[in-house]
């Protein structure tokens, strides 16, 4: 059989979240199409894509929501969240603030979230390493403290996209 006919045994929603041009829409295109855009334009309202995968003889169907970090482009909140049983919580590794505001963005996902959902931080641009601003350790750290699993990636280089989302999907399932 090919894809035609596939039979999904689980739809798992997972939501993108992070201040905005850390490189959230670039995760998910690399993920969902394994392609990659320097040009990416700042998401408008909400996206999602799907990529069909296999964990544990299943077949998942991974449903990736990506909204805008600004402000003036999202949209409602709580719907955004709504059925989400997995979130990548991103920052640029290279822009401190980026990071600095993860407890913020933690505080909405857990406001609006269910309570069991898996929750991944997100390190991106690990390809910029000599710009880094945001020390492995200080990352870790808060994962931690906040019960967050970690992982540093790179959409441009792809490195660690695929890893990411089959560990949150894998801890869902
Ligand atoms: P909003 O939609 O505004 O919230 O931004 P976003 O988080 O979706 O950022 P986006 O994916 O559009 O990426 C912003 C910029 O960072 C673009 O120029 C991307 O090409 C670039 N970018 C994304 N990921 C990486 C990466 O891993 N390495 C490098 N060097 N650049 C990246
Ligand atoms: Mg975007």
């Amino acid at each position: 059989y090919g894809d035609f006919n596939q039979k999904i045994d689980y739809v798992f929603k997972v939501v993108l979240i992070g201040d905005s041009a850390v490189g959230k829409s670039q995760l998910l295109a690399r993920f969902a199409r394994n392609e990659f855009s320097l040009d990416s334009k700042a998401t408008i309202g909400v996206e999602f894509q799907t990529k069909t995968l296999s964990i544990d003889n299943k077949t998942v169907k991974a449903q990736i929501w990506d909204t805008a970090g600004q402000e003036r482009y999202r949209a409602v909140t709580s719907a955004y969240y709504r059925g989400a049983v997995g979130a990548m919580l991103v920052y640029d590794m290279t822009k401190r603030q980026s990071f600095d505001h993860m407890a913020k963005w933690l505080e909405e996902l857990r406001g609006h979230a269910d309570k069991n959902i898996v929750i991944m931080l997100i390190g991106n641009k690990s390809d910029l390493g000599s710009l880094r601003a945001v020390p492995t350790e200080d990352a870790q750290e808060f994962a931690q403290r906040e019960n967050l699993f970690f992982m540093e990636t790179s959409a441009l280089e792809a490195t660690n996209v695929e890893t990411a989302f089959f560990t949150v999907l894998t801890e869902i399932y």
